[in-house]
């Protein structure tokens, strides 16, 4: 049994996650993911590392209250147990000496995206980061994000803090900033995601995202969470999850992750879940 360290919720349906867990923490590296379960009836939930304490043998997460599963780990308090805890899963993100680098996070990706920025920046490279929420209210982690990179550049859909819109404004936005990224790493929701590589494809700046399917064993046994990448049929769990984001079939992605729609509203009603969206 793994014992929580905290679970508090940091902006509205957004939680951090702690736990010991000091054989995650000794070898967990950025971009990393681990697969959880709530409880011994649930599933598996796949969540990526946004920080450690390798003294301390702490692991967090920041995770989003979607389905049942994630509504189980939201009712989670210090002193719980869970039953598992698997990891570090998937290869770490390809950390050297690229020059440029704009790190973009969105929901969940604001955390995730915290130990890349501050590895590429000891590697050497100039880190901007962008973060993106839909308003002011939901965005968190600026502090520790701004003490390891340049600038942190905000934007806000509603425009209650910085440049109001989306990341389908990036090309002017970076323009405006004068950044000229050799690279861009995205982390979050899928279809932030895919704006993001749809926005940086025509200036030529290489994308990686790190997609997040449906997974069960994240061993690469199961293949629940295959994806076309250039036209191949790659694994999340083994062969990423980071991708370039140029070559992901994200029709293909979008579709397949929402086929389980149907199944997954239903235990939401049975937990009494249902109520809280
Ligand atoms: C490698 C990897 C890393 C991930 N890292 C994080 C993380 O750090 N924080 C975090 O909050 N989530 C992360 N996710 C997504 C997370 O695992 C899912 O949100 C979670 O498993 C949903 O479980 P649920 O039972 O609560 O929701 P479900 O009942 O399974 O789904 C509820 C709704 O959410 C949608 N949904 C399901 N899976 C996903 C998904 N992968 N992405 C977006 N929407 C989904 C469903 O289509 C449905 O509409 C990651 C996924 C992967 C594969
Ligand atoms: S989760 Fe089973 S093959 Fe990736």
């Amino acid at each position: 049994m793994v014992p929580v360290v905290e679970r508090r919720m940091i902006v509205p349906n957004l939680h951090l996650l702690t736990v010991l867990a000091p054989e995650v923490a000794e070898s967990a590296r950025p971009g990393n993911f681990v697969i959880l379960r709530p409880d011994e009836q649930g599933e598996r939930i796949p969540l990526t590392i946004a920080d450690w304490d390798a003294a301390a043998g702490t692991v967090s997460s920041v995770f989003v209250q979607v389905g049942a599963s994630t509504a189980k780990l939201a009712r989670l308090k210090a002193g719980d147990e869970i039953p598992s805890y698997a990891g570090p899963l998937g290869n770490e993100t390809e950390i050297d000496r690229f020059g440029t680098v704009l790190v973009i996070g969105g929901c969940y990706g604001l955390g995730s995206i915290h130990p890349i920025a501050r590895a590429l920046t000891a590697a050497g490279n100039r880190v901007f980061v962008l973060i993106e929420a839909r308003s002011s209210y939901l965005l968190y982690w600026e502090e520790r994000l701004s003490a390891v990179c340049e600038r942190v550049i905000v934007v806000t859909r509603d425009g209650s803090r910085g440049y109001k819109g989306h990341v389908t404004r990036l090309a002017e936005i970076l323009e405006l900033e004068g950044v000229k990224p050799d690279r861009v790493i995205a982390h979050g929701c899928t279809y932030q995601m895919m704006t993001v590589s749809r926005q940086t494809e025509p200036l030529g700046i290489k994308t990686i995202v790190s997609m997040n399917p449906i997974m069960i064993d994240g061993t690469g046994m199961c293949g629940v969470c295959r994806l076309t990448v250039a036209g191949e049929t790659k694994f999340a769990c083994v062969d990423g999850p980071e991708f370039d984001g140029h070559q992901v079939d994200w029709e293909e992605f979008l579709a397949r992750r929402e086929s389980y729609n149907p199944e997954e509203v239903e235990p939401l009603h049975r937990s009494g879940c249902a109520s809280h969206f």
